[in-house]
């Protein structure tokens, strides 16, 4: 006679698993979403940890995972094929670390959920300390903070990476009215009924999730911070660059502004102020060569157009990141889109300028026409989604 024990271990793999027959496990009061992408090595002994802090809580992870090439989508489901606990949600031709929590938060029916970075640089014995926190009642989120007094940053950011962070917060604090001592961190825990009321407001670019549910939450949120010591990375690397710190610039603006402009058209703006810089820079230069000033202007277009391109690819369209041969490709569609953005610039302006008393006008009218052109076209040619 068969025992009990294998009974139910053959369940598990039986196809008749399912049918009614297995008891229902209780529903989770936590859900831990753990963005991924490439953290393989790491996941595992995450999943163990939680497994022993939350061993008196129901709870249950969510790694949400952008394809990760190291295979950290197959790791999580062989775990969750153990341990219902885990729960693996797989992106593909996604990428971005907002969007990933975003995605994360509203798989989950539990009261409430955590945002928790996969690669354990996140002190995971926070976790009841939050939850402990929401359930008492007369809080909705909880940010675990690398700020506050007794929290710190310990030696898990570069010195540039801290810099930034600590200007970006400032800015944060002067532009949005959000006074959370530590608006990046990635470790937050809050009611899921907000989260999922926030949801349609919040940009699924960039990495910035926590700023982005406080200032669309707009005061509504009664907000802790508890502080925690931000460990070093052991395994993979960090995805965040200095770079992301621009991106999160951009976020800044654009709620600053009311989001009636993109994050995205914002950074190209951006991006394109930059490109005259460099145009003057290699007009002047190239003159000073005694270049003829028609030809020297053609190539000071191309050596703008060829930084905008790079600076474009590598921040306002980081997600969509052209590499390889589409590079080439790329560059050319660029070249030709804002070929045709010149005339659009200039078409407006001519249309406007009448009086010399508006020539200011009808430039910067044409200048934005062009823009929004530029802007318009090359994410729709250049960087499309596939
Ligand atoms: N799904 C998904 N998609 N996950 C991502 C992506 C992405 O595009 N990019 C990063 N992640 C995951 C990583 O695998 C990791 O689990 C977590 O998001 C944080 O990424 P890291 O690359 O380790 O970030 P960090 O340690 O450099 O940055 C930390 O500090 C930032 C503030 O300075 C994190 O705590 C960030 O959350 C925090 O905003
Ligand atoms: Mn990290």
């Amino acid at each position: 006679m068969e025992s009990a024990a294998t009974l139910a271990g053959g369940m598990k793999n039986d196809e008749t698993a399912g049918t009614g027959a297995a008891p229902a496990t209780q529903a989770a009061e936590l859900s831990v979403v753990l963005p991924s992408f490439n953290e393989a090595a790491n996941i595992p002994i995450l999943f163990d940890l939680l497994k022993e802090t939350l061993k008196d809580i129901s709870w249950e992870a969510i790694v949400v995972d952008d394809n990760s090439p190291d295979g950290t989508a197959e790791i999580a489901r062989r775990i969750a094929r153990q341990d219902p606990r885990m729960r693996v949600i797989r992106r593909i031709g996604r990428r971005g670390l907002s969007g990933a929590c975003i995605e994360g938060m509203l798989a989950s029916s539990a009261s409430y959920v955590a945002v928790m970075d996969a690669d354990l640089q996140h002190d995971e014995t926070m976790l009841p300390k939050m939850l402990a926190e929401l359930r008492i009642g007369d809080t909705d989120l909880v940010v675990a903070s690398r700020k506050v007094d007794g929290g710190t940053v310990g030696e898990g950011l570069s010195s540039m990476r801290t810099w930034g962070s600590n200007v970006a917060n400032g800015l944060a604090q002067k532009l949005l009215n959000v006074t959370l001592k530590d608006p990046m961190s990635g470790f937050f825990m809050i009611r899921r009924e907000k989260a999922e009321a926030l949801a349609p407001n919040l940009s699924s670019q960039g990495f910035k999730i926590l700023l982005d549910l406080v200032s669309s939450a707009n005061g509504s949120l009664r907000i802790r911070e508890l502080p925690f010591t931000f460990r070093e990375r052991q395994h993979g690397e960090s995805k965040l660059d200095t770079l992301v710190t621009l991106d999160y610039f951009g976020l800044l603006l654009a709620k600053y502004f009311g989001n009636v402009v993109s994050v995205r058209f914002l950074m190209f703006g951006l991006v394109g102020a930059s490109g005259l810089v460099v145009h003057l820079t290699a007009l002047r230069i190239l003159l000073l060569g005694g270049m003829e000033f028609n030809l020297a202007q053609t190539a000071a277009s191309f050596v703008a157009m060829t930084t905008n391109f790079f600076l474009n690819n590598q921040l306002t369209y980081r997600d969509r990141r052209l590499r390889g041969l589409r590079v080439i490709v790329g560059l050319l569609t660029f070249y030709a889109v804002c070929s045709v953005g010149v005339l659009a610039n200039v078409g407006v302006a001519n249309l406007i300028y009448a009086d010399p008393a508006y020539w200011w006008f009808a430039g910067t009218a044409g200048a934005i026409m062009g823009a929004v052109w530029n802007y318009a076209a090359s994410s729709a040619l250049t960087w499309r989604k596939s």
